[in-house]
């Protein structure tokens, strides 16, 4: 088995130095017009620092339209170039690859924030507050593939080593995958096949328009109840995206060392029967080196971590000790503001349970 100092390599070569991943953050710290915030990039500066082989930043909306968080940074126009490129120039100074996330919040980019009522492929109830999204017309789904084709584009301009592709968390891309959100009868809903149509569009637009060294990632929530996606599902979608050139699999599994009733784990059962075909990088719950080994002993390649890289930007450099055990939450203000934690991140963490000392 492989050990967290490693490198491996993306179906297009792309070598990563090692087998750590900070997992995408929004961290809501970036300017309303959607340019980088210089604390968002110190935060992601100090991960670098910190030795991850690969940084992802935040998710990044590729249409005002799909902006999901106040302070989130935009990958939409040509005025977000500077900031991006000066992000990546600097991330390029360290071993890291980086990663741009990019997504479009579909029916969970709040009208409050985008001014407008939200979409996705049906109509889906949001809330009582928010009311029902409008279903995206064919040419409005079009329009949208072209806005991430861009996106990807602009992340290549700015010197970044690749996007991925948010398909998870119930988000546009999911909300296309999901047969409860997307009822649509056009050539973008149906069967399982034909809900993946809009991810694979996006895929295919990318690979035309950007150099092979520049890399797809696709991160996907295996089982969503919500959106309607199963195990099975999953498995079909990998199998069309294996057949696709993108280059790395990225599963969210929230925790990773919950076992479905086949008694495996979601990462064993999909590395098992994948890992040959494509690397798999698998995030959810760990925290110490012993977890993140046991996520590289179930076959994924690379293990992705978000809370940890919090209070601990070294995370990927101490993590080689296998006894290393970082302490654990909650975290004062102080502790997270010293590891690059802006005011504004911090206040967003204390709305995560047990995170912050003076938080929920
Ligand atoms: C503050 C915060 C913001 C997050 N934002 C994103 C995001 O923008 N995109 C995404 O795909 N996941 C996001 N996630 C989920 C993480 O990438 C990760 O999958 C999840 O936190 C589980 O990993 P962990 O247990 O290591 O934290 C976020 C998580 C946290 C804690």
């Amino acid at each position: 088995m492989p050990s967290m100092d490693e490198s491996w390599e993306m179906r297009n070569g792309l070598v990563i130095p090692n087998r750590s991943v900070l997992a995408a953050m929004t961290n809501k710290q970036s300017h309303a017009d959607g340019t980088l915030s210089d604390e968002e990039m110190r935060f992601l500066l100090r991960r670098a620092e910190g030795g991850f082989g690969i940084v992802t930043t935040a998710a990044s909306h590729v249409q005002e339209s799909g902006q999901g968080w106040e302070g989130e940074f935009g990958v939409w126009g040509d005025h977000h170039l500077p900031g991006l490129t000066s992000l990546a120039t600097q991330l390029k100074q360290h071993d890291s690859k980086s990663f741009v996330q990019i997504f479009h919040g579909g029916m969970r980019a709040p009208s409050s924030i985008t001014g407008q009522q939200a979409s996705s492929a049906s109509v889906n109830f949001i809330s009582e507050s928010e009311g029902s999204s409008r279903r995206l017309s064919t040419n409005e789904v079009e329009e949208t593939i072209s806005s991430f084709i861009k996106a990807a584009q602009r992340c290549e301009t700015a010197g970044f080593d690749g996007v991925e592709l948010h398909g998870a968390h119930g988000y546009l891309i999911a909300q296309f995958l999901g047969s409860n959100t997307n009822r649509r009868s056009d050539a973008f809903g149906g069967d399982v096949e034909q809900r993946c149509t809009f991810l694979l569009r996006i895929i295919r637009g990318i690979r035309e328009v950007v150099r092979n060294e520049f890399a797809i990632m696709v991160r996907l929530s295996p089982v969503s109840d919500e959106i309607g996606i199963t195990m099975e599902d999953t498995k079909q979608v990998i199998e069309l995206l294996i057949e696709e050139k993108i280059d790395a699999l990225h599963i969210s599994c929230w925790d990773i060392f919950e076992k479905q009733d086949n008694n495996q784990t979601i990462t064993r059962e999909l590395c098992s029967i994948y890992s040959d075909s494509i690397p798999i990088v698998s995030t959810g719950s760990v925290w110490s080196a012993e977890d993140a080994q046991l996520v590289l002993d179930q076959g994924a390649q690379a293990v992705g971590v978000a809370r940890v890289a919090l209070p601990h930007p070294d995370w990927a450099s101490l993590v080689t000790d296998s006894t290393y055990n970082p302490k654990a939450a909650p975290f004062t203000p102080e502790e997270l503001r010293s590891a690059d934690l802006s005011p504004t991140f911090v206040e967003y963490m204390r709305r995560w349970r047990g995170f912050v000392t003076d938080g929920r």
